[in-house]
């Protein structure tokens, strides 16, 4: 039986077991997917176990540090200097990115055009460079980036050459991203003002919760987009990588988010 694996801190809410189990249920693949806690110095034993693991998921708080425990990097894991998915073959253990596919293909099937569009991130955390490499792919090449601690997007800017605006600032945009971690709790609120603006596009990369910062988009007119589709197809691409086959994205998989 091939074992998976989604490792981070905190995990109890992590929605991977449930979908990567369904998936590999669905294309008769004898395996199973768990979720584990753990702490930063479990990593390297983790790794080195020998155990029967064939592939982990990596989220928050991980995403960089497992890059130390890895062989190989694909090139968009190096890129971005995040991993998310994590193949252990025969002689190397291999670290990629799939958080990039599943931002661009969320807006695709939006039908999304990013030429001669404007970008705005909020937030300077670890998911970034993944939206903004998604981004250019999409054709968006003027993007700008805004963090409540300014010089954390600065550096942010200057290694994906991106224009850094003051946190609270108002810009022209056609998409806001929002990449902070509020609205992981219920009542979180930004405290940026967004209520003259109308008809854009608002993008939490938030998936387990309706967030305040969209309901309020929603309620001024804008077209929002929420963190479950990315989800969907960063474990997509994860699916695809370990065992061969792309599985199905469809309005079934509405079911996995709701108990
Ligand atoms: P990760 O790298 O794991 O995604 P992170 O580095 O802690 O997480 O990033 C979280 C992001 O949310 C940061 O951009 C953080 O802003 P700061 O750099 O100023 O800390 C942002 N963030 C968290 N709480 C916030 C708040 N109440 N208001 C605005 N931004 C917030």
């Amino acid at each position: 039986m091939k074992k998976f694996l989604v490792i981070g801190n905190p995990i109890k809410h992590s929605l991977s077991p449930r979908l990567h189990n369904y998936w590999l249920q669905k294309n008769n693949i004898q395996g199973i997917y768990h979720k584990k806690l753990i702490q930063e110095q479990e990593i390297e034993s983790l790794f080195k176990s020998n155990s029967d693991i064939c592939g982990i998921n990596v989220t928050v708080p991980f995403k960089k540090s497992v890059i130390n425990y890895c062989n190989k990097l694909s090139g968009l894991a190096l890129k971005t200097q995040s991993i998310n998915t994590i193949s252990f073959q025969k002689r190397e253990i291999v670290g990629d990115n799939t958080d990039i596919y599943g931002f661009e293909q969320s807006l695709k099937i939006t039908k999304f055009n990013g030429t001669n569009k404007t970008a705005l991130i909020l937030g300077a955390g670890g998911v970034v460079p993944s939206i903004v490499i998604g981004l250019n792919n999409l054709g968006v090449k003027n993007i700008i980036i805004t963090n409540r601690t300014r010089n954390k997007s600065e550096i942010l800017a200057k290694r994906f050459n991106l224009e850094v605006i003051d946190w609270g600032s108002i810009v022209n945009f056609d998409i806001v991203i929002n990449c902070t971690s509020v609205g992981l709790n219920e009542n979180d609120s930004l405290n940026l003002d967004f209520s003259n603006i109308t008809n854009k596009i608002f993008y939490d990369t938030i998936y387990n919760s309706k967030t305040r910062f969209l309901i309020d988009a929603k309620n001024s007119g804008n077209q929002i987009i929420d963190g479950k589709t990315m989800f969907l197809y960063q474990a997509q691409k994860s699916f695809e990588i370990w065992h061969g086959i792309q599985p199905e994205v469809n309005e079934r998989l509405n079911s996995i988010f709701y108990d």
